[in-house]
């Protein structure tokens, strides 16, 4: 059994994908199957935290011991973790949050019309959970944890993105059609605002978890 170095902390998590939807039938979404959010869950539980896990649109297991809040959308996500991190220690920004969504609503499901193109989408920004949590500290010596997910130039767009969302550690990993997404192990670099960086190597969503909350645990003394 782990070490209970998280007992006493209470630990909010985002987990999964949000889904921004267009009329009562579509909605423009992402990959995010929740399980390496769901794995962080599990373990900071292990490690003795109290942890809110807040998720979108999975389809897993609650993990033993955690509150479980339900959201679908970019802006009901941000509700929650705003609510959440009030009295939170640790906040970790695992989902994968649409940075847009449909301008409109249609209250009907949109219909094909005959003998004409479909027009452009146009989309409004979502807005940003992870660098508004960071900015507002709701607790002192609050912990703020982001993940990066890149398909491209991934560590120069990690390192970028630490600065731009001012979190204490970025989760810096790779994805694709049929990487990570999904699937039960992951590869990352977790960059530290101190400039640190700590290589994890392909392994279980569990074990890159378990190094997220060592570095997590130094840092909260
Ligand atoms: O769920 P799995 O199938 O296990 O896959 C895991 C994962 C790939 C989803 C996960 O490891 C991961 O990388 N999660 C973050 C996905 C993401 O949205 O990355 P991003 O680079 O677009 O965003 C950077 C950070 O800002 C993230 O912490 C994100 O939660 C946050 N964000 C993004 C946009 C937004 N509007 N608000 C946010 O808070």
């Amino acid at each position: 059994t782990a070490a209970p170095d998280l007992a006493g902390r209470h630990v909010v998590i985002s987990a999964g994908g949000t889904r921004e939807p267009l009329d009562p039938v579509r909605y423009l979404g992402n990959r995010s199957s929740g399980k390496q959010g769901y794995a962080l869950a599990r373990t900071a539980v292990a490690r003795g935290a109290r942890v809110t896990l807040v998720e979108a649109n999975t389809a897993l297991p609650d993990p033993a011991g955690a509150d479980v809040l339900r959201a679908g959308t970019a802006v009901q996500l941000r509700e929650a973790v705003l609510k959440a991190a009030a009295d939170a220690d640790v906040v970790v920004m695992a989902a994968a949050v649409a940075d847009f969504r449909p301008a409109a609503y249609a209250t009907g499901k949109i219909k094909k019309k005959d003998g004409q193109e479909p027009g452009p989408v146009a989309l409004v920004r979502n807005p940003d959970i992870l660098a508004e949590v960071a900015a507002e500290r709701a607790r002192p010596g609050q912990l703020v944890v982001g993940f990066a997910a890149e398909t491209d130039d991934v560590l120069a767009n990690g390192r970028a993105k630490l600065r731009r969302k001012g979190c204490d550690l970025l989760v810096v990993n790779e994805v694709g059609e049929r990487k990570t997404f999904g699937s039960e192990e992951n590869e990352a670099v977790v960059l530290g605002s101190d400039g640190s960086e700590t290589a994890v190597p392909y392994g279980p969503k569990e074990a890159l978890a378990d190094v997220v909350w060592d570095l997590v645990a130094a840092r909260l003394g």
